[in-house]
């Protein structure tokens, strides 16, 4: 409960609209070119409409998805020592706006550490940041929260004109494995992006799952339930809504595969049989041959040596590693250098 002293959460919540420094391309632009190319692609980014964003929660809660409990497992076991890392007080910049429990395990050890937190997440979504701050302002009277509606790109340029105070080191927090939708020189030039913002000696807690075998990787990408499935399958639904589409689900499907060779789980729809889907506001007709794909996903998974390499070619050196007990996800602590 709020103590007299403490300011009201609004007094101590700012969100800041960034306006992209250029018109990049949009979702109609992007599913022409993807459905237009040979394979076809959508951009997972497109995921995460309403429903989407929904349905990635509940992914997040089935028995076979266990990146997100083992992530928090180690979140548990170890955010004091992670608070204590820098041995400095810190500001907490998070990428994306967070799941509220693996955030708020760390903004518990800083604040118990330091006595006061200034948070700033970046997030495309603001009802998801504003909802996000108001639950954290409850329940840290502590807490100052700067939040950024916008992309990675144009929230890490806002953060360029919000220097940290004087003392002060920043955390940035990337969980949840989010890096491995990147192909490798995507990440690398991502990792460079939130170097760019960096001071020497400030750090990025970085949430990688690690290599494992297909029986554990495949059907945390293909569920008993079908939620992967309806994921998936939720990005026609979105062309349907809005492009004009006439996606029929009924003839396609979820597929998960392992590529081994590029070490990431693939997802793709597949096509159930020959047909030509119009997309009306694209003026586009899409022809699939029966069993064609559209690959809507990778994730990548990395085998330990990967990370410092990775941190390295990035403008960091790997500080410290923790593993959850089954040794499936690691939290990675990179300094920038
Ligand atoms: C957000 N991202 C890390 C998830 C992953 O595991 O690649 C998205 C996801 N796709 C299918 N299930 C979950």
């Amino acid at each position: 409960m709020r103590r007299d002293s403490q300011p009201l959460t609004e007094d101590r919540l700012r969100m800041a609209e960034i306006v992209p420094a250029a018109a990049g391309p949009t979702f109609a632009s992007d599913v022409r070119r993807g459905l237009s190319a040979e394979p076809k692609v959508l951009l997972p980014r497109y995921f995460y409409d309403a429903l989407g964003s929904r349905l990635f929660e509940a992914i997040c809660e089935l028995p076979e998805y266990y990146l997100t409990r083992a992530e928090a497992e180690i979140l548990e076991r170890h955010a004091a020592e992670m608070a204590a890392a820098l041995n400095s007080p810190v500001r907490l910049v998070e990428l994306g706006s967070g799941d509220g429990r693996k955030t708020r395990l760390l903004i518990e050890a800083l604040v118990a550490r330091q006595g006061h937190l200034l948070y700033l997440p970046i997030d495309v979504s603001s009802s998801a940041l504003e909802q996000g701050a108001e639950r954290l302002l409850h329940v840290f009277p502590e807490l100052t929260v700067t939040a950024f509606v916008a992309d990675y790109q144009a929230g890490l340029r806002a953060l360029r004109n919000e220097p940290a105070a004087p003392g002060y080191r920043t955390l940035t927090l990337f969980l949840g494995s989010t890096i491995g939708n990147l192909d490798p020189a995507e990440r690398v030039a991502l990792l460079r992006e939130i170097r760019g913002v960096l001071r020497t000696g400030d750090a990025l807690l970085l949430g990688v799952d690690l290599r494992k075998g297909a029986s554990v990787l495949l059907p945390a990408y293909d569920d008993a339930l079908g939620v992967t499935a309806a994921f998936n399958l939720n990005l026609l639904v979105r062309i349907n809504r809005e492009l004009g589409g006439a996606f029929d689900l009924a003839a396609f499907r979820h597929r998960a595969r392992w590529n081994g060779e590029l070490g990431r789980i693939e997802m793709h729809l597949e096509s159930r049989r020959e047909q030509t889907v119009p997309i009306r506001d694209l003026g586009l007709e899409v022809r699939f041959a029966a069993g064609e794909t559209i690959h809507t996903e990778s994730s990548y998974k990395l085998e330990a040596a990967q990370v410092a390499e990775m941190a390295a070619e990035g403008g960091f050196s790997l500080r410290k590693t923790w593993t959850d007990r089954g040794g499936r996800f690691a939290a990675n602590l990179l300094i920038g250098s």
